[in-house]
């Protein structure tokens, strides 16, 4: 047994509150469908069952909005969810929470049976017993809805799921890479960059680059200068960048004065080769940015 003050604890937490108190309903629902069909089958007998199931149609009302407002106030207490239990929990709720005004209709029709008001003479318990059936799907659908929020979901228990530990539980969880574990990142950031700072970006920088080619951000690069794109990412013997530092082309030597060591040809050689990857992935910068001057800072002015 549970000691009462344990319990008297757990009703604190209002979706343990909901969970316990959904079970009046459902089993009223239950017993009142049970009692109107019994009314029904066994009519000339006496009116006590119908009077009976009467009494549970209203305790069913009574205990149904009970749920309702318990499950607005555990509603109120959950946490972070995943997506799909947060659809689940509306689904829920849209399904349980109208069902004590259709109890209140199903009393009304019972009690107009009862004292065979409106003539409705023989069928009148079986309205009762046809409500009281709608009620019962009702519930029962409200309640699977209920359960598979507490045990598939952990909703009400200390640990609700969230999107990533449903994702682990089916195994489809994918931890993600980061950018800065993508060794060409790395590359670019301990072999590139500076190689193109200390030889480049004094002459190429954003703010007024010689031949129109800033190579102080990859947009830049790409775009080119007066020649055109200056970059082709995979591709060396294409890139006008690569020609230039080769000093290969007569009329291109970069850096003009001092020709690059072979090792840093080499760097920017396979640099390329392997996609010019430039650094992480940035989000895309406000429109005005990107047109006026950008990352200007380490130009080597
Ligand atoms: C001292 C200044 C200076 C430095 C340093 C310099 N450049 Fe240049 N760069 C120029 C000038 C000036 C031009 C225009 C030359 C021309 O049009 O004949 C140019 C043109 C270029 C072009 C052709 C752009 C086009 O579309 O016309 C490329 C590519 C280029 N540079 C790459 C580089 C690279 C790569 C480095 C570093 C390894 C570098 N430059 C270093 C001054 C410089």
């Amino acid at each position: 047994m549970v000691p009462l003050s344990e319990l008297r604890q757990a009703m604190e937490d209002p979706q343990f509150r909901h969970a316990a108190m959904v079970h009046f309903p459902v089993v009223l629902s239950v017993a009142a469908f049970g009692l109107a069909l019994i009314a029904a089958l066994f009519r000339s007998w006496s009116r006590i069952p119908l009077a009976i199931a009467l009494l549970a149609f209203i305790a069913l009302v009574v205990s149904a909005r009970m749920a309702g407002v318990s499950g607005d106030a555990a509603e109120g207490a959950v946490g972070v969810i995943a997506e799909e239990a947060r659809v689940a929990l509306d689904r829920h709720k849209h399904l349980g929470r109208p069902i004590y005004l259709y109890a209140i209709v199903v009393t009304f029709v019972t009690f107009l049976g009862m004292f065979n008001k409106w003539k409705l003479g023989l069928i009148a318990p079986w309205l009762s017993v046809a409500g009281g059936g709608f009620l019962l799907l009702k519930m029962a659908s409200a309640a699977h809805v209920g359960g598979t929020l507490v045990y598939e979901y952990g909703l009400g228990t200390p640990n609700p799921m969230t999107d990533k530990q449903l994702a682990i539980a089916r195994g489809e969880y994918k931890e993600p890479t980061p950018a800065y574990d993508d060794p060409r990142v790395v590359y670019f950031h301990e072999r590139v960059r500076p190689v193109l700072y200390m030889n480049c970006m004094g002459c190429h920088a954003a703010s007024d680059p010689a031949a129109d080619l800033d190579l102080t951000t990859i947009a830049g690069a790409l775009a080119g200068g007066s020649r055109g794109p200056s970059l082709v990412p995979g591709s060396p013997e294409e890139s006008l960048l690569m020609r230039s530092i080769s000093w290969e082309d007569e009329d291109l030597f970069m850096p003009p004065e001092v020709e690059l060591s072979d090792a840093d040809k080499e760097v920017i050689r396979q640099w390329i080769s392997d996609g010019a990857v430039w650094d992480y992935e940035l989000p895309a910068p406000e429109e005005e940015e990107a047109d006026g001057a950008p990352e200007t800072d380490d130009a080597g002015e």
